[in-house]
């Protein structure tokens, strides 16, 4: 069985499907033990107590430095006895000492098929306000690898549904957060725990 923490930063509703198939047994192999908030005020830690999940709040302002953080992350990790990092909603940045260390046990989920509407400053929102304004047809989320670079780690799983004529940023992400994000993250998680995930180079390959 796995230890799996989960960063967050807001409402939580990545932390909550994955909540929701962990106790519908579809994440084999894999515990949710810890989740790790970069805010005081986040929901999500609302719903881990909800359901006696440990939260401990590690707030980047609270540190002098970056440095200083990440050693804060990596000490709230390994007192976890993490095995895999999902950042469900996180929105601070992890450094070199944290990605290294768990050199492909951290997946993020993004909002967008990467590489379209990836990289710095493209996150929550601003994602669907990109795909809106480029008028694309179709969009979807990603589930990956975390490395140094904002979004560039290997893609684990992705899926995609049609833009509407009538879509604003606010119904796009509310549609691709329900139909794929709360789908895929759980999914890519548990075929995680379960060794299916095998990185080869800059890509991986699922053994279903
Ligand atoms: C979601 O759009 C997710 O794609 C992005 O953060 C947003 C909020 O997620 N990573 P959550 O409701 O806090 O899980």
């Amino acid at each position: 069985m796995l230890n799996i923490a989960v960063l967050v930063s807001g409402g939580g509703t990545n932390l909550q499907a994955l909540i929701d198939s962990e106790r519908n047994g579809e994440i084999k192999n894999g515990k949710i033990v810890r989740v790790i908030s970069s805010k005081a005020d986040a929901y999500a830690i609302e719903r881990a107590k909800k359901v006696g999940i440990p939260a401990v709040v590690v707030e980047r302002k609270k540190y002098e430095n970056s440095q200083q953080y990440d050693e804060a992350i990596l000490s709230a990790l390994e007192e976890s006895k993490a095995d895999l990092v999902v950042l469900a909603g996180f929105m601070s940045i992890l450094g070199a000492s944290v990605i290294r260390k768990y050199e492909n046990k951290i997946i993020n989920i993004h909002p967008a098929l990467i590489p379209s509407f990836c990289g710095k400053g493209f996150y929550g929102l601003k994602v669907h306000e990109a795909a809106l304004e480029k008028g694309v047809k179709v969009t979807g989320a990603t589930v990956h690898f975390v490395n140094e670079i904002a979004d560039d780690g290997a893609i684990i799983l992705q899926e995609c549904i049609k833009v509407n004529d009538d879509d604003t940023p606010q119904t796009l992400q509310r549609r691709v957060m329900e139909n794929i994000e709360w789908k895929i993250l759980p999914k890519a998680v548990s075929l995680f725990c379960e060794g299916k995930i095998e990185v080869v180079g800059s890509k991986t390959k699922i053994k279903e």
